[in-house]
């Protein structure tokens, strides 16, 4: 989907397509970090972003929907965020930063755009990445159907350099208690997988 698709999908919603609180494996990776500064991949309409700042992150939330930024900046809390519309296959900035995380962001080459947002690490700091799992087609989760721009553990490995280290690099199951839709959806589980990386100082 381009700009225009998303902003189409967030413009026709009730108020945000996604959940108010970011994923649970993101919440549970992120509590124990300090703070710092952070960077949130393809925002959406910000419940990552929004709940980094909450809890005292200097924050910035990119993603190329206009539709979906206006959504998050008016969201309670959305004062405190750098909002920045720009494409993240382009779009640079202006130091590396403490935290970069991206939650579902699938694209044609997903193991190149993760490359790319890891070089926003600065050394010392976390990259936290998380997406749909190829296995979610066949477990009947929310999603996208398409393999080529889904997720696997060797993927997301695969995306990092000897500047890291992978601390956490599996497939989890997300249940509908933690579903990724603002008005949730089906009860089936969801197959995800994450990433967490520490770039070495
Ligand atoms: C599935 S949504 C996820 C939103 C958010 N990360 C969340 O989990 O709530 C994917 C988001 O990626 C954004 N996106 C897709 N490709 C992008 C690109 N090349 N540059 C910036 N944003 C992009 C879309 O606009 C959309 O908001």
């Amino acid at each position: 989907m381009d700009a225009a698709q998303w902003d189409e999908r967030y413009r026709a919603s009730a108020g945000g397509v996604w959940a108010t609180q970011p994923p649970a494996v993101v919440r549970e990776i992120a509590a124990d970090l300090t703070g710092g500064t952070a960077i949130d991949v393809a925002t959406g309409d910000g419940r990552t972003a929004l709940w980094l700042a909450a809890r005292g992150w200097s924050c910035t939330g990119v993603d190329f929907s206009a539709a979906g930024l206006a959504l998050a900046a008016a969201r309670p809390g959305g004062d405190a965020v750098d909002w920045v519309e720009a494409d993240v296959l382009s779009w640079e900035p202006a130091t590396p930063v403490d935290l970069v995380v991206s939650c579902y962001l699938h694209l044609p080459d997903s193991a190149a755009a993760i490359a790319r947002i890891a070089g926003w690490v600065a050394p010392g700091g976390t990259l936290v990445v998380l997406g749909h799992d190829v296995d979610n087609i066949a477990a009947g989760g929310h999603g996208p159907r398409d393999p080529a721009i889904l997720y696997t553990p060797e993927l997301l490995r695969g995306a990092l350099d000897e500047r890291f280290d992978v601390l956490r690099c599996e497939r989890v199951i997300r249940t509908s208690d933690d579903a990724e839709l603002r008005d949730g959806h089906s009860a089936a589980a969801a197959v995800d997988t994450v990433l967490h990386a520490a770039r070495r100082s």
